[in-house]
């Protein structure tokens, strides 16, 4: 597979992190002439292009632009072919949105905006390369979906939406551009832990790499539609079978009661967080304690930050929870201890039989102190 991105170029949005950012150092490491990462977070851009500047020297342009912008995305296409002599390789339409909210909630702007991140973002990308990957004589254009873009989930109404736009703009254009050698393909990259989850991904979350080998594969294969993942696999074949469709029923009313009753339960915030570190360490509390919670991202006065809710009958424990956690994990260096916070007792025994969820808490292992039983996570 290697072969087929040698000595090309590449155009990835939404490439300074998770999967995008994944795709990027993988060409580069396959041997593609050039790849121009582009994002709309420019902190994101600024640090990851620069590295990737220093591993592979003169192989790397960073390019900020909206996609949402039609003229920022042409000017993007503009100026990655001008890196490249006038030649795009791929384009891989990857920058998206979760966009969670119950219908109710969601209003028309949201609606708009949803569409102009996950689907006009793709759309103007592709009218933007086209008379480059025409003049040349073809080109590959990869346009990231998602598995809820054929299993529609409650609360998830606009990236279902979005998404299932997405997948069939790109099937049909498959068959419209075929014959002038300008491939597509549709990626369903598998449920990856990138910072899309906030750090709630689940156990079963593959990495970033893992995801990006898998597209490169399928794309590479000139799949149609490029599945990353042996569950979306599943999903995929069982989707509109009517043999399925009592236990695609069941399935999903399920997912639906749950998050409805998340809904309507009666959140209380229990931490606001605005540094990544509070929010990774009180994150990770809940998480190992089990306690469901919900993120949300306000702007406090120019202040960004995150706050963890959790539903009213479980907020004292969720505070002490967290209290908990910290100083339990880190000493007043901000080091993971070696003793136990409790007692003070150094003989400490390792507990591999406690699941840590490590892809999600960021913790390897607990320790427990022989001496008075307290759990002391490690990482
Ligand atoms: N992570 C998963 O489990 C998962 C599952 C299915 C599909 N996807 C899709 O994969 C793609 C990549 O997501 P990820 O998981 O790597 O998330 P991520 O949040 O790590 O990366 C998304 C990137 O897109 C950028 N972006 C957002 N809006 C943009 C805009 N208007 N213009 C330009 N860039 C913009 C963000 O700044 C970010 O760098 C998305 O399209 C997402 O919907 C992800």
């Amino acid at each position: 597979m290697k072969k087929y991105y040698e000595t090309k170029l590449a155009v990835v949005t939404g490439g300074a992190s998770g999967i995008g950012l994944a795709l990027c150092e993988m060409l580069l490491s396959f041997g593609a002439k050039a790849v121009i990462m582009s994002d709309v977070n420019s902190d994101n851009l600024t640090n990851q292009s620069a590295r990737l500047d220093s591993a592979y020297p003169g192989k790397m342009l960073g390019i900020q632009a909206d996609v949402t912008e039609r003229e920022e995305v042409a000017e993007l296409i503009r100026r990655a072919a001008e890196f490249g002599a006038g030649r795009i390789d791929f384009l891989f339409n990857n920058a998206g949105l979760s966009l969670a909210k119950s219908f109710d909630e969601a209003t028309y702007a949201d609606w708009k905006f949803a569409f102009d991140v996950n689907f006009y973002g793709a759309l103007h990308g592709i009218k933007a390369v086209l008379p480059i990957m025409r003049a040349q004589g073809g080109g590959h254009i990869a346009n990231t979906a998602s598995g809820i873009g054929f299993i529609p989930m409650a609360y998830q109404s606009m990236y279902s939406a979005s998404k299932s736009a997405l997948i069939g703009l790109t099937g049909s254009l498959r068959y419209e551009l075929w014959d002038e050698n300008i491939r597509f393909s549709t990626i369903i990259p598998g449920t990856v832990d990138t910072p899309m989850w906030e750090g709630k991904a689940p156990d079963t979350a593959i990495t970033p790499e893992q995801s990006a080998r898998g597209i490169l594969k399928g794309v590479a294969a000139n799949e149609r539609i490029v599945i990353v993942t042996e569950p979306d696999r599943i999903g995929a074949a069982n989707a509109f079978r009517p043999e399925t469709a009592k236990e695609m029923d069941e399935y999903l009313l399920n997912v639906a009661r749950k998050r409805q009753k998340l809904q309507q339960a009666d959140m209380k915030t229990v931490m606001s967080c605005i540094t990544e570190q509070e929010l990774k360490r009180s994150t990770q509390a809940l998480l190992l304690a089990n306690i469901p919670f919900e993120t949300r991202k306000l702007d406090d006065n120019g202040i960004e930050l995150t706050e963890l809710q959790v539903s009213d009958d479980i907020f004292d424990n969720a505070c002490d929870v967290i209290e908990t956690f910290e100083d339990t994990i880190f000493d007043d260096q901000d080091r993971p201890r070696e003793k136990c916070p409790q007692c003070g007792s150094t003989d400490l025994e390792r507990r591999d039989d406690f699941d840590c969820k490590k892809s999600i808490t960021g913790i390897s292992w607990i320790a427990q102190c022989r001496d008075c039983g307290r759990l002391i996570p490690h990482h």
